[in-house]
């Protein structure tokens, strides 16, 4: 059994009156020890939705919100616990990087404060054990002179201070499986692969499991194992990282790897964009969400949801029965016209942009 496990996850809002929204439509990943697990995709794909509903963060009852499937942590069903219990699990067990720094940190209270009481809340240290910790970890993520930063308000940072002193806060509890919504995105590239670095060795040294998630496949070029690559709420393509950038099979991810930007690239050459724009698309039940993007859309695509399959099953027409999801290799993909093996960069010259 995985240290996490989500299966068919659905996240639905709807307030009376208006469309409702499928944010998350039936996504399923696992997470081991140690393990670090990426979720990729453009913006309004879902990836925030599903941590926030992992973390049991989303309004509960009255507010339109609907969330379905299961998340297993450690085998405790998370989405049936009560908010006490999900309260106590996050912080000591399941820690997130929040996307927007701000709003998770206490704006009235010294940087230091929040992170010396997390130091002892969670791993009972006091005085100058705790100040001298969160000192360090401060400098571990890239926050030059530590001790005086530790008396400043989250206010008198910058933006990027706070993302990091966030990530330094959720370090100090060494959970068990970390959530790092986009924790580099507003960060220079300097620093990014320092906190990248820093999350590698987290996960290296006390074998927590990370969720990355990000938009940039470049960032999690050298950092994820899996990668699940998320379109309009449901996974299109699951890999190990390399097989992922040797052999991408579905059209979304080969576009998102042609969008990054790479040391090989011969000077003056353009980054290839995917065409259109993530409001183009299709209601799953009527076809393929990326077709009205899709260069290998073939009628097919269209009339209902192409099922996951792997090399093994092959496309599967709607007509033909869905293969076993469980029986599927690691490597799957929701296509029914995929990209040919070998029509994409290598993954060595791909390993050159790795961070
Ligand atoms: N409270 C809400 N009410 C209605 N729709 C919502 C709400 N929160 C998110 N959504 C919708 O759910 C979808 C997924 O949003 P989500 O925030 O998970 O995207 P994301 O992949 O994290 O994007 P980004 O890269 O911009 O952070 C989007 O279409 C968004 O508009
Ligand atoms: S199913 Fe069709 S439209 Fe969708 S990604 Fe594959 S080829 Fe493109
Ligand atoms: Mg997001």
């Amino acid at each position: 059994m995985s240290l996490m496990e989500v299966s068919d996850l659905s996240v639905r809002f709807g307030r009376r009156g208006q469309r409702v929204v499928r944010a998350v439509d039936g996504v399923s990943f696992t997470v081991d020890s140690g393990e670090v697990v990426g979720l990729v995709g453009e913006s309004g794909c879902g990836k925030s939705v599903t941590a926030l509903a992992i973390m049991g963060l989303l309004p509960r009852t009255g507010s339109g919100v609907r969330v379905g499937g299961r998340a297993t942590f450690d085998g405790m069903e998370l989405l049936q616990l009560d908010q006490r219990s999900m309260r106590d699990i996050r912080g000591r067990d399941i820690a997130m990087v929040f996307q927007d720094p701000l709003s998770s940190l206490n704006p009235v209270v010294p940087i230091g404060i929040q992170v010396v009481e997390v130091l002892a809340r969670h791993r009972g240290m006091s005085g100058d054990e705790a100040r001298k910790e969160a000192a360090s970890l401060l400098d571990r993520v890239g926050i030059p002179d530590p001790t005086r930063r530790l008396k400043e308000y989250p206010h008198q940072l910058s933006g990027g201070m706070r993302q990091r002193a966030l990530i330094a806060m959720a370090v100090a509890c060494q959970p068990r499986l970390l959530i790092a919504d986009e924790p580099t995105t507003a960060l220079d590239v300097t620093i990014q692969a320092q906190i990248l670095e820093l999350l590698k060795d987290l996960v290296r040294e006390s074998g927590t499991a990370l969720i990355m998630i990000t938009h940039d496949l470049g960032v999690v070029a050298g950092l994820c194992d899996t990668i699940n690559v998320l379109y309009a709420g449901k996974v299109v393509e699951t890999a190990e990282r390399r097989e992922l950038f040797a052999k991408p099979r579905h059209p979304y991810t080969v576009g998102l790897l042609a969008s990054i930007p790479r040391l090989d690239a011969v000077r003056g050459e353009k980054l290839t964009p995917i065409r259109g724009s993530v409001r183009d698309l299709l209601p799953w039940a009527e076809g393929c969400a990326f077709a009205p993007r899709c260069d290998r859309r073939v009628e097919e695509c269209l009339g209902g949801t192409p099922a996951l399959t792997d090399d093994r099953s092959g496309p599967v027409p709607h007509q033909r029965r869905p293969p076993d999801e469980s029986a599927l290799s690691g490597h799957r993909y929701r296509c029914v016209n995929p990209t040919p093996p070998g029509a994409v960069p290598t993954q060595e010259t791909l390993e050159e942009v790795t961070p």
